[in-house]
């Protein structure tokens, strides 16, 4: 199988803009050279076969419980890291990441040439995403922060601003109190739980703060409405979200019913699209994008952006 290259074009045509403001949005980290291939007829065979072991896997981890034990634990680990090797990219690595050689990207599974692949990729979607959609913001509070990679690459692109990042985990506050110890750094973190909303008088979003969510309204199952309406009463400038959404795979085809299928066991994020399509047609918020990247791992894709802003 021939080597496919993820360029500039290919990327610019995921985010519905050109090559030249995918290059420009990327500035000085410019667009690394990443390739992959697609499965022979016989590795396809045993990644779905594996897809469908995972599926009938009955210890697989349910999301939507109020509980933070699992993510105070691999948060943790991380927190002991940053401790000993500082606040970057490699420290900053969720445990997750490791060993995903089997990826879904650009509507079918692919192989990738290493273990680095798919967070160069995941890194590379971050950049273009936070350069394009939070590109002149000056204050931006990240709900589910984990290890706060996020907040690490918008210290890049946004030196200026106000960079907050809130997690239920101790643990990750924890690590964003040892990033703020740098010198010069604007990152801060508190606790906060998305589903009980404790920890909500700590937040102070204004209307210049932008929220962003990255995989982590995902845990939420359909637990979303106290979170979406604590959102409406403090008017934030933008909102924008890279989670799975559900909504967005097409039933009909076996890759995307498989994804469906993994989704749905996970209980992860249901029903918030149709939801803020329901606010936007009362007038009450303004949809601004929904866009699914098509990247993943070889269960589900957690890359879909979706845009908005209460009116
Ligand atoms: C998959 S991680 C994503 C972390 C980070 N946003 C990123 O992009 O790497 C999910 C995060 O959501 C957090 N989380 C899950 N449920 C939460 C809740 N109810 N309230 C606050 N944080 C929660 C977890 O602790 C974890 O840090």
């Amino acid at each position: 199988m021939s080597d496919i290259h993820l360029d500039a074009e290919n990327l610019a045509r995921l985010f519905g803009i050109s090559a030249a403001d995918v290059r420009q949005v990327l500035g000085p980290h410019g667009v690394p050279p990443l390739s992959y291939r697609r499965p022979s007829a016989s590795e396809r065979e045993a990644i779905l076969r594996d897809v469908h072991k995972h599926l009938e896997d009955p210890s697989l981890r349910i999301s939507g419980e109020n509980d933070s034990a699992v993510w105070e634990r691999g948060w943790g680990q991380i927190r002991d890291v940053v401790a000993r090797e500082g606040f970057n990219l490699r420290s900053l690595k969720p445990q997750y990441f490791r060993n995903q050689m089997v990826l879904r990207l650009a509507g079918d599974y692919a192989c990738a040439p290493n273990d680095t692949f798919v967070t160069d990729v995941d890194v590379l979607l971050r950049r273009i995403a936070y350069s394009r959609y939070l590109a002149g913001s000056t204050s931006v509070l990240e709900l589910g922060c984990g290890t706060g990679l996020n907040l690490l690459l918008l210290r890049d692109i946004l030196p200026q601003a106000k960079l907050v990042g809130a997690d239920w985990a101790r643990a990750s506050v924890e690590i964003l109190d040892l990033a703020s110890k740098e010198s010069g750094s604007k990152i801060s973190g508190m606790q906060f739980n998305m589903l009980t909303l404790e920890g909500r008088e700590r937040l102070a979003i204004d209307s210049d703060t932008a929220v962003l969510t990255v995989h982590s309204m995902e845990q939420l199952g359909s637990g979303f409405q106290p979170l979406f309406d604590m959102l409406m009463q403090a008017k934030p400038r933008l909102c924008v979200h890279f989670e799975p959404i559900v909504e967005l795979y097409d039933p009909a085809q076996l890759f995307d019913a498989l994804a469906i299928r993994y989704h749905k066991k996970r209980n992860y994020l249901q029903d918030y699209l149709p939801a803020l399509q329901r606010y936007a047609e009362q007038g009450l918020i303004e949809m601004l994008d929904v866009r699914r990247l098509g990247f993943g791992s070889q269960f589900h894709e957690a890359y879909s952006l979706v845009v908005w802003r209460p009116r």
